[in-house]
């Protein structure tokens, strides 16, 4: 979410992690991102390998 709050235009629907719309790959700061969550993780599927991450679902899990 603070992506989004700081002008980056990411597609989201559902702002809680469930609709998988917001999906982004992580080009940088993978270390700052916390564990994946079960939610995030199912919502993401395969793409997790591939660096995948859903930004409000990552924001949930830091809160
Ligand atoms: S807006 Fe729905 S999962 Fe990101």
């Amino acid at each position: 979410m603070e992506a989004i709050a700081a002008g980056v235009l990411i597609p989201f629907r559902c702002t809680t992690g469930r609709c998988g719309d917001c999906i982004v790959r992580v080009l940088g700061g993978g270390e700052n991102i916390p564990p994946l969550s079960a939610q995030e993780s199912y919502r993401s599927g395969d793409r997790v390998i591939s660096g995948f991450r859903l930004p409000v679902a990552v924001s949930s899990a830091a809160m």
